[in-house]
């Protein structure tokens, strides 16, 4: 697998980085997961806009523009043997000798790699997975797509202890999203979505499906969504980059609805799939 480090390609195993790196010392840095179906990666202005948003957070300049950051991706995506790719590019604040405060003069470090995309197959779909719900005890700034994944990497373990495959996160009785990937609920016909907030990521999918449920009619509410909502859902979905919409057919050892994928869940999936077409 050839990455991009710093402005040079190279095998994954000639990449290095220096041990001073801030994301490597302190978490400093910001990342992007996003899909590429046939060479063409889905929404790369979405995430570039996230991007910018993240650095933004932090306070980091970002080292390319628009223009810039196409060019390399398209560049990368060019040099894998696989057509569907699971693209992964992360900004940190550079090398420096380790203090809290901002390096005077640091350039940032720029990585990306591709690996292969794989989503889950129909049979995955229509079995859905298992989640445990848990408290979401994360800073509050889960709008920016932080490195420091240490809360997240918890709370996910949480779940593959119980031989689960997704946590879902409730913070002050009301559900925020899961540690890696947003959740929506479905009630009498009505898709339910938490509001985009500091308290969770603003998904590239999520949009996607609000917007898919605009522009087919599907009753939708983007609101605050309690526990109770959650544990009586007729269905539940986890949506992400890699996962797409991924219904979750047990909660905490519990049937969601019918145990098994919904038809919203279906509907929205088959909608989704067209997006991947369209220019
Ligand atoms: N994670 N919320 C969290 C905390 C996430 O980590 C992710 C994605 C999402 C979904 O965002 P999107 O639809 O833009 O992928 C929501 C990626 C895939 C990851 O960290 O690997």
């Amino acid at each position: 697998m050839t990455v991009y480090l710093n402005g040079e390609y190279l095998p994954i195993g000639e990449a290095r980085v220096p041990v001073l790196d801030r994301g490597f010392l302190l978490g400093d840095g910001v990342y992007e997961v996003i899909p590429v179906y046939a060479r063409r990666p889905f929404r790369l202005p979405q995430h570039l806009a996230r991007l910018q948003n993240s650095c933004d957070g932090i306070r980091l300049a970002n080292p390319h523009d628009t223009g810039g950051w196409t060019a390399l991706i398209g560049d990368l995506i060019g040099r894998q043997d696989f057509a569907d790719q699971n693209l992964y590019l992360q900004v940190t604040r550079g090398v420096a000798k380790r203090d809290h405060a901002f390096p005077q003069g640091a350039a940032p470090t720029v990585f990306m790699m591709a690996n292969p995309l794989v989503t889950p197959s129909p049979a995955q779909f229509e079995a859905g997975v298992a989640a445990v719900s848990t408290t979401d005890n994360r800073w509050q700034r889960c709008d920016i797509k932080s490195i420091a994944l240490l809360a997240n990497v918890l709370l996910r373990q949480l779940a593959v202890d119980e031989g689960a495959a997704e946590s879902i996160l409730f913070r002050d009785g009301h559900l925020t999203e899961g540690a890696a990937s947003n959740i929506f609920a479905v009630k009498n016909g009505t898709l339910l979505a938490p509001p985009r907030n500091h308290r969770m990521l603003p998904g590239i999918t999520y949009d996607a499906v609000i917007e898919l449920a605009r522009g087919h009619g599907i009753p939708l509410e983007v609101r605050e969504i309690s526990e109770a909502e959650v544990r009586q859902a007729d269905e539940l979905w986890l949506t992400s980059s890699t996962k797409e919409i991924l219904p979750i057919t047990r909660l905490d050892g519990r049937p969601v609805g019918s145990g098994t994928a919904g038809p919203l869940a279906r509907r929205l999936l088959a909608l989704y799939q067209t997006l991947k077409d369209a220019p």
